[in-house]
């Protein structure tokens, strides 16, 4: 049986906490699309724009041969259902993370049967990474280099330094 995976996300932008954890799902899974979100939670309103954050991951994750990047703009639970994907993935950095991660796995097996959420944690050298933290540090002119890819600190430069 092949296992196919999704890992989505708003990726706004990718960060290399989110590229350790693809490289330990591609290890697990024969199939693993990132899906990248164009309308996450509504509190939400990303930096970049849907294309941007799609060429970011493309960028950041063309190593890594079982891996496709594809964005979605519909229910998590519709795209999963659309790929015929068996396993959503998702990273728990902290124990902060699990509440939300608990009530977004629960919400998505009411919505589509059939489908396990797998969690795995990332490098502790990652642990503290978060988008936007990033997004916050490369405005106010902060070296990103160790955080995120080089393509990806450039974009960031570009777009946010004042
Ligand atoms: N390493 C470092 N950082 C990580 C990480 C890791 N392994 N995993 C997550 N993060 C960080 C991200 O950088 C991000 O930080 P930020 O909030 O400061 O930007 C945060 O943790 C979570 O971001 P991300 O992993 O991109 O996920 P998300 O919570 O934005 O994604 C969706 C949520 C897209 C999965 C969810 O909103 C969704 O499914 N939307 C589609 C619509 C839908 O179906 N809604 C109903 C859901 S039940």
């Amino acid at each position: 049986m092949t296992v196919t995976a999704i890992y989505p996300g708003t990726f706004d932008p990718i960060t290399n906490g989110h590229i350790d954890l693809v490289e330990r799902g591609a290890k697990l899974f024969d199939r693993l699309i990132i899906g990248v979100a164009a309308f996450p939670s509504p509190s939400k309103k990303p930096a970049f724009s849907n294309e941007e954050r799609l060429e970011m991951a493309r960028t950041a994750l063309a190593h890594v041969p079982n891996v496709e990047v594809t964005g979605f703009d519909t229910l998590l639970a519709h795209f999963v259902a659309a790929e015929n994907a068996q396993v959503i993935l998702r990273g728990l950095r902290a124990v902060s993370d699990f509440e939300y991660e608990f009530q977004l796995a629960s919400m998505n097996r009411q919505l589509i049967e059939n489908v396990e959420t797998v969690f795995l944690t990332p490098s502790e050298q990652y642990a503290f990474i978060s988008s936007s933290l990033v997004r916050e540090v490369a405005a106010l002119g902060g070296n990103v280099d160790k955080f995120v890819h080089p393509q990806v600190a450039e974009a960031l430069a570009a777009r946010l330094q004042k």
